[in-house]
């Protein structure tokens, strides 16, 4: 068998072209664009190229796009009376504080300074209780989880009853695509099963999965004969294994590897994301469609 490939790159296509049209509609009804602030302490290489990516997007969408990069000596106190100033802004619905912080700033203070209804990263405690209590609760999905659940549903995959196996159990990808995979809603209704690294025998449950999530960031953890025939494999890891020389621009680039052995993997599912071009590309589009429903939540239209 030769799995099919679920590539994020064509589903992504689909979805800003989606929320692109969304945005003109509500702009022409209401007068009132999304608006999105990014907030970059530092300079940190994988940081910058994220945030990057994230303004571009925004931008192409016809979002407000508002910038804020703060020098790595910013205090605490200062990057809360940032927050609290958007907190308040109404032309603002949307607020992400890129992570990592450094060192001395405490995260966790600065993401629940967020008001919860504009934290489009879905990081804020009633957020993650939203998720949980959900489906009719929640408002911002995390958005490499909510990649992985859009993908699974525009693939046509079927989850009721399924045995969805998750491998992971990190606050950003494990427990909330197993909450939401669990839900009594349509594209979920899984029978959920999380493994982690003290799970006694990670292969047999592995081999029950009709869905199987890999997000445990450990090159190649997943073997092939773990997978079930047939199975959809989503991977999550990106693990950096080496570099080489490419062949288009002739610079070094990072070699990277899933979680899964995804060449041998690809002859036993049904359905396999590829890394890197799977999974990937989705988390950037699901961030802004949280953007625009904070939006559509504030003007009452969804
Ligand atoms: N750093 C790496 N991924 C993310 C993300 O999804 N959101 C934020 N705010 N920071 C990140």
């Amino acid at each position: 068998m030769t799995a099919i490939l679920l590539k994020g790159k064509e589903i992504r296509e689909e979805i800003l072209a989606e929320l692109k049209s969304e945005v003109e509609q509500i702009k022409k009804e209401h007068g009132i664009v999304p608006g999105l602030v990014t907030v970059l302490v530092g300079e940190d290489p994988a940081s910058v190229s994220y945030v990057t990516s994230k303004i571009q997007t925004a931008q192409n969408l016809g979002f407000k796009e508002v910038q804020v990069n703060k020098p790595e000596t910013i205090t605490g106190e200062e990057l809360l009376e940032l927050v609290h100033g958007y907190n308040r802004d109404e032309t603002i619905h949307g607020i992400l504080v890129q992570l990592p912080l450094p060192k001395h700033i405490d995260d966790k203070k600065i993401i629940n300074a967020i008001d919860p209804d504009k934290d489009v990263d879905g990081f804020h405690p009633v957020n993650v209780g939203r998720l949980v209590i959900g489906p009719s609760e929640v408002k911002f999905p995390p958005a490499t989880p909510a990649g992985i659940f859009e993908m699974i549903r525009r693939s046509g995959i079927k989850t009721e009853g399924a045995e969805a196996v998750v491998v992971g159990r990190s606050n950003l990808v494990g427990k909330p695509i197993a909450n939401m995979l669990l839900q009594k809603a349509e594209g979920a209704n899984c029978t959920v099963t999380v493994v982690h690294t003290r799970t006694k025998d990670l292969a047999f449950h592995c081999k029950r999965a009709d869905i199987l999530i890999v997000a445990a960031g450990v090159p190649q953890l997943v073997k092939p004969e773990w997978i079930k025939p047939g199975a959809c494999v989503i991977d999550v890891g990106v693990n950096r294994v080496g570099e080489k020389i490419s062949e288009k621009s002739g610079r070094k680039i990072a070699i990277l590897k899933g979680d899964v052995d995804f060449d041998m993997a690809k002859e036993i599912a049904g359905w396999i994301t590829p890394v890197p071009g799977g999974v990937g590309p989705m988390t950037i589009t699901m961030l802004m469609k949280n953007t625009v429903n904070a939006l559509k939540y504030k003007l009452g239209i969804i």
